[in-house]
């Protein structure tokens, strides 16, 4: 038994039924812009302009071919499109929140060469990440290219103010209080700038002696428990602009307004932004201050609370990659005596995302360079 489908309103929608009672009501006018047949052969692109849409349009007549659902528009014109992609346009992001880190913990590292050298282990990296908004990784020793490496399998770095990569470790003149021996709180990288690196990438290249826990807990799990328990503290971190600054050693100055809570046109939460110290708040009207306050400090207190942090001592050659917009980061205070250096970098997200849907697709395409 096939799919079956019926037109409606007419000839201004179809619908689509699976045998599993699974039903996709798409409209003509995206069928006719959506189409195979509106698609140059060569390079996939549409082969249309948006004016070309203008007007009234139905679908005259339509039956499923095979995979493929085909339609005939009352001008004449005929449109396919497969049976796979109008099932697959409702399917919800592979995101699963953690309030607490178990999932994480329990998860094994995946090995480093295992994520260079073969398809299966990269995309159970890069699905942890969508997933999960982190992963682990182990093995990679002290080469300082590892992160470079490790971006390479899925896309490219984002060079940022500090660097193509950067250093974390103590400094005797820091410009950064990340290059210090002190405890942070948890925090997002970098939100004065615009656009935000969306991930991040850590290795531990010496991790010696005790202290210099990293700890990661998951913002939009947070944000989610404040959206459901404080909906008015959850409305004014997303409606308020804050600012974030940092003034570099050499005098630049880098500023972003922008909410703690991002939300995208859905009203989803799409990043999280949260850093105390490059908060840089203007000084405002006091009672709408003290407002944000409650809500930012309600928020702080969600994130902060015990036992909802993975914490985890990187060792030596393991390396974490993460989602800047989603996972908030800090770390356990360090001391002189126990020697650390992180070599980190950013990267985009994007540059992820397309390389899971190939391995997912084709895990066995996907060279491993
Ligand atoms: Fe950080």
């Amino acid at each position: 038994m096939t799919a079956r489908v019926a037109l409606m309103d007419g000839g201004r929608r179809a619908c689509v039924t699976w045998p599993d009672g699974v039903s996709r009501e798409v409209a003509a006018r995206w069928l006719f812009d959506h189409g195979d047949e509106a698609r140059d052969p060569v390079s996939g692109q549409r082969g249309h302009g948006a004016l070309s849409l203008y007007g009234p349009c139905a679908i005259e007549s339509a039956g499923i071919e095979g995979q493929a659902l085909g339609a005939r528009f009352s001008s004449g014109a005929w449109r396919h499109i497969g049976l796979a992609r109008l099932r697959e346009a409702s399917t919800p992001p592979p995101i699963s929140l953690w309030p607490a880190p178990d999932p994480i913990a329990q998860a094994p590292p995946v090995r480093f060469d295992d994520y260079l050298g073969d398809d299966q282990a990269l995309r159970e990296v890069l699905s942890r990440v969508a997933r999960w908004g982190l992963a682990v990784l182990d093995g990679a020793g002290a080469d300082p290219d590892a992160v470079e490496r490790a971006v390479a399998r899925f896309g490219f770095i984002r060079e940022t103010n500090y660097g193509r990569t950067f250093d974390v470790r103590i400094e005797p003149q820091p410009g950064n209080l990340a290059y210090t021996d002190q405890a942070l709180d948890l925090h997002t990288d970098n939100p004065y700038r615009d656009p935000v690196p969306t991930l991040q990438l850590l290795h531990a290249i010496i991790a010696d002696g005790a202290g210099g826990e990293t700890l990661f807990a998951d913002g939009f799990a947070h944000a989610e428990a404040l959206r459901r328990e404080a909906p008015g503290a959850f409305e004014v971190l997303s409606r308020t602009p804050a600012r974030f600054t940092f003034a570099a050693k050499d005098g630049s100055r880098w500023s972003c307004e922008t909410p703690v809570l991002h939300l995208d046109a859905t009203g989803a939460l799409e990043a999280v932004r949260l850093n105390h110290r490059s908060l840089d708040l203007a000084p405002g009207e006091p009672a709408a201050l003290e407002a944000w306050y409650d809500a930012y400090l309600a928020f702080y207190r969600c994130v902060h609370a015990p036992g909802t942090a993975y914490e985890r001592r990187l060792a030596t050659g393991e390396m974490v990659i993460f989602d800047n917009r989603r996972i908030v980061h800090g770390r356990r205070s360090l001391t002189i005596e126990s020697p650390r250096w992180l070599r980190g970098c950013y990267a985009d997200y994007d540059g992820l995302a397309a390389t899971l849907a190939r391995v997912e697709l084709a895990p066995e395409a996907v060279d491993a360079g």
